[in-house]
């Protein structure tokens, strides 16, 4: 099969990292019925649902009892999500790319991270039920579908932790700014505050994000916060971590450096 465009899928992880929804990004007009100018498709989003990355030392939920899928891993709602916006990529599409899969029609890539891999393999389980000949076995309607991805370090693209050293002393003179200084000054009685309360050592905007986000997803599991964060969870927190979310790409010369030509 000759086909004249490309279906890209990858799994974003850089910026987007720490928190647990995806997104998903699209160029193309809304208008379904007007489709003869696509040729190509480039879709990039996150892992869906998963568990905290980390813990902290006060936390009553520090016990992978609590967390079944273990630290930072995909859940069971996670793959529904994906599996979800499978099947709705493959309504979305259906007049791009063909039922039957082809390695002509689509190329994945994923960050080399548990979730995001597992994320694509639910996605391309909704995206591409075998249908005919690719009925390889008849009590799984799945079929496997290549997903690329390449370590970390190494990894320009979606990771963005390949090293670059001019990249890190843009981002260090960032986070000793007059600025950035000011910023974390105005917010120490807060850091002091968690740091006591949750047993971690809070100095920054990143560390009370990490922070923030453990508790964000314990409370999207309907446990029961810990009194202390009340005074602090979720606004005051949530502020901070937003902030914390624009420091890396906060000047120009990051953007660039880390994102190239796309910005
Ligand atoms: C974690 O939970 C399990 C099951 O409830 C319990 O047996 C274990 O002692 C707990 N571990 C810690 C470190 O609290
Ligand atoms: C938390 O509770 C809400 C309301 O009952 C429910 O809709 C939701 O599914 C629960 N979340 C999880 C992760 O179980
Ligand atoms: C948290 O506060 C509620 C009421 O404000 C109280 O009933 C409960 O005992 C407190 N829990 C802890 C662990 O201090």
């Amino acid at each position: 099969m000759s086909a004249n465009f490309l279906f890209f899928i990858s799994f974003g992880m850089i910026l987007l990292e720490r928190t647990s929804r995806y997104f998903f990004v699209s160029c193309l007009t809304e208008d379904q019925a007007n489709l003869g100018s696509l040729v190509f498709v480039s879709a990039l989003y996150r892992h869906g649902d998963r568990t905290p990355v980390t813990s902290y030392p006060t936390d009553p939920y520090n016990n992978v009892s609590y967390w079944p899928v273990g630290w930072g891993q995909l859940t069971n709602i996670g793959k529904c999500q994906h599996y979800e916006l499978g099947q709705w990529l493959r309504q979305r599409y259906s007049k791009l790319i063909p039922e039957a899969y082809s390695p002509e029609d689509i190329y994945v890539r994923s960050t080399d991270v548990d979730r995001t891999l597992m994320s694509a393999a639910s996605n391309l389980a909704g995206l591409y039920p075998p249908e005919g000949d690719q009925k390889w076995n008849r009590n799984i309607d799945w079929q496997p579908i290549p997903i690329h991805t390449v370590p970390e370090k190494m990894d320009e693209i979606l990771a963005g932790k390949r090293p670059c050293a001019q990249y890190e002393a843009e981002l260090l003179r960032v986070k000793t700014s007059p600025e950035v200084r000011r910023y974390n000054e105005e917010h120490a009685d807060l850091y002091r505050y968690t740091s006591e309360q949750s047993g971690n050592k809070i100095h920054d905007a990143e560390s009370l994000e990490f922070l923030y986000n453990t508790l964000f997803i314990e409370e999207l599991y309907n446990f029961t916060l810990p009194n202390w964060t009340k005074k602090v969870f979720p606004e005051q927190m949530m502020s901070v971590a937003s902030y914390s979310f624009t420091i890396p790409a906060k000047t120009k010369l990051l953007q660039r450096l880390k994102i190239g030509l796309v910005s």
